[in-house]
């Protein structure tokens, strides 16, 4: 969805550090990077391709000037190459832009620009926006009125960060539904998508609002409207360190996201004092409905069956991009809870804005100072610490802790708390099962159709499961509630589909061993995963992955997804493929 920085520095050169700010954006895309300085000239590089490649073919002293903007792009409109490949420039290369999200009206703006004789050279829809700002400050208007007009013609979500050569030592940075932060350092000042692109230079940030501009110029910060008026904004202190959003020793992203998952939820389970003061404060409700996609969307259907079997609650899951067609009936008395890691999943922030209107809304979410924590009427912050890589997992974990404390506080559920809060130690048992699963991983990796399936609380674990492996393996994999496969998908079960079963003790038990012993009696390969003690089990799977005896189906999508990521990640490392950066996904989808 693409990542945009800027920076102003006092008496360094920006180029490397434009470089260093935006790889640690990567997560936002990785098909194609540019950077542009400005002292004398503007000066361009960009290319197609993955920030440490571009970073061996330029020479950085080709990019002086101690102002600059960098991108790293996730194509939406135009091939990744070249040409397209941010930042944009307007016919006379004075004004450079670099954008993230879309321009929905560029068609018919490029139209007119180039009848009046404007040139373009890519195919994007940014393209539009330094021309329109060229032609506005040919009519006299200064950077800021240029693009200020230009925000009027354009429909459609950007954040932008700009600069022109006509004013010199000044970044100008807008925003409407795309993220976009400023960093304040000592006489140094940065514009980010996100936090972690700062987090070497500041822990000082401040949030802008949708319409908000801002204007950096060497010695301060002014952040406006989109009329003009001076806003006073709060300046965040951020808890996050560099450290947190290093490799340490891993040699991916998602391996050491994985091996911090137990961690991650004891973070979150330190939210318990404030989601129990948001119990209180929380009006009557009669129903709730989560909102989320992808593996939000997963915690939210694991969040269902809590709600509906503690509190006896109506609980419906909708994916945030179907919820405009179907609301499920909102009123006064709904509860939307709404699940996003990012804060910033356009499909989620457009439902958000839709159950506004009607319903209580909350929402859980990792990143601080998102756009969803800012719409929500109220917040529960996961405290997962930052997630770079793109296949979401210990966000995963610490939203499932998140709904388990609200589900178990509201439901006045003690016993079930106290389990919950032993959760790290059960998930340090699934991680002990990473040597058996690399050698699963090598011996499945030339699989081209898996299943996965799981009753009850188990049924969104196995679509999890599911949704890492293709995400980051590239082979089809299905999550199917395990009771289902025998109303069709049964007829593509044989010895070349393996399936996964998740087989936690509890009610769901009895009936998914049936389950299993159906696909099995079609040769199926089992992988299954249950208590390590579960004889039932260990006597019918060809491989048997155990664990946590005493951990019951209720609490068990937390250790019982572990051993999915991981064999989706050995899968993903045996065939060759970058489980951080899976092709043609983005940590953050700005896009609806
Ligand atoms: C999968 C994954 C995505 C996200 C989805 C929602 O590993 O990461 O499916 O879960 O794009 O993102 P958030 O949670 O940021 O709203």
């Amino acid at each position: 969805m693409c990542g945009i920085v800027g920076c102003i520095l006092k008496d360094k050169e920006s180029a490397p550090v434009l470089l260093e700010c935006v790889k640690k954006l990567e997560y936002r895309g990785y098909d194609s990077v540019g950077i542009a300085t400005s002292d004398k000239e503007i000066r361009i590089k960009k290319d197609q391709g993955k920030i440490d490649d571009f970073r061996k073919k330029i020479d950085l002293n080709e990019l002086p000037g101690k102002m600059g903007i960098a991108h790293v792009r996730w194509a939406t409109h135009g091939l990744p190459t070249k040409e397209n490949a941010h930042p944009h420039t307007d016919c006379n290369n004075r004004i450079a832009v670099v954008h993230n999200g879309i321009i929905e009206n560029f068609k018919d703006l490029r139209s007119e620009l180039e009848d009046s004789g404007h040139k373009f050279s890519s195919d994007t829809d940014t393209e539009i926006i330094p021309h329109l700002i060229e032609s506005y400050m040919a009519e006299g208007k200064s950077l800021e009125e240029a693009i200020r007009f230009a925000t009027r013609k354009i429909k459609g979500s950007y954040a932008l960060a700009i600069m022109s050569l006509d004013e010199p030592g000044i970044i100008i940075g807008v925003r409407k539904e795309s993220p976009l932060i400023v960093g304040i350092g000592e006489d140094e000042y940065f514009l980010a998508s996100d936090v972690p692109a700062v987090l070497n230079h500041t822990d000082k940030a401040i949030y802008l609002d949708n319409r908000e501009m801002v204007i950096l110029d060497g010695n301060k910060v002014t952040i406006k409207d989109l009329d003009g008026e001076i806003i006073s904004k709060k300046i965040h202190t951020i808890d996050w360190t560099e450290d947190m959003a290093k490799k340490q020793g891993y040699n991916h992203f998602m391996l050491k996201e994985i091996h911090e998952q137990p961690d991650a939820v004891k973070n979150t389970l330190r939210e318990e004092s404030e989601i129990r003061e948001l119990v209180k404060k929380l009006p009557n409700f009669n129903k709730v409905c989560f909102v989320a996609c992808g593996t939000s969307y997963h915690a939210s259907l694991v969040g269902k069956y809590l709600f509906e079997s503690i509190l006896e609650m109506p609980t419906d899951v909708i994916l945030a991009s179907e919820f405009e067609y179907s609301s499920g009936g909102l009123d006064e008395n709904t509860l939307v809870i709404l699940i996003s890691q990012s804060g910033e999943t356009a499909d989620t922030l457009k439902a958000l804005k839709i159950a506004n209107k009607k319903s209580e809304t909350l929402a859980i979410v990792n990143v601080i100072g998102s756009s969803a924590t800012r719409e929500a009427k109220h917040v529960i912050y996961t405290r997962a610490g930052p997630e770079i890589g793109v296949a979401a997992t210990k966000t995963y974990v610490s939203q499932l802790t998140s709904i388990y404390l609200l589900a178990l506080l509201l439901g006045g559920n003690e016993d079930h708390l106290k389990t919950l809060k032993k959760m790290p130690d059960y998930m340090e048992q699934s991680l002990k099962k990473e040597d058996q699963i690399k050698e699963i991983a090598k011996r499945y990796k030339n699989t081209w159709d898996f299943f996965f399936i799981g009753r009850g609380f188990s049924f969104p674990t196995a679509m999890e499961g599911a949704l890492k492996l293709k995400e980051i393996t590239y082979i089809h994999g299905e999550g199917y509630a395990a009771g289902e496969l025998k109303h069709g998908p049964l007829a593509l079960i044989d010895d070349d589909v393996p399936v996964v079963a998740v087989i936690p003790p509890g009610h769901s038990h009895d009936k998914t061993l049936s389950n299993m012993e159906e696909v099995k009696s079609r040769k199926a390969r089992i992988i299954a995963l249950g208590a390590d003690n579960d004889e039932d089990i260990i006597s019918e799977a060809h491989e048997f992955i155990g664990f946590a005896p005493d951990i019951d189906e209720m609490l068990s999508p937390i250790p019982y997804v572990i051993p999915l990521q991981l064999l989706a990640y050995y899968i993903s490392v045996e065939r060759n493929i970058d489980p951080d950066k899976p092709k043609n996904l983005a940590k953050c989808v700005t896009v609806e």
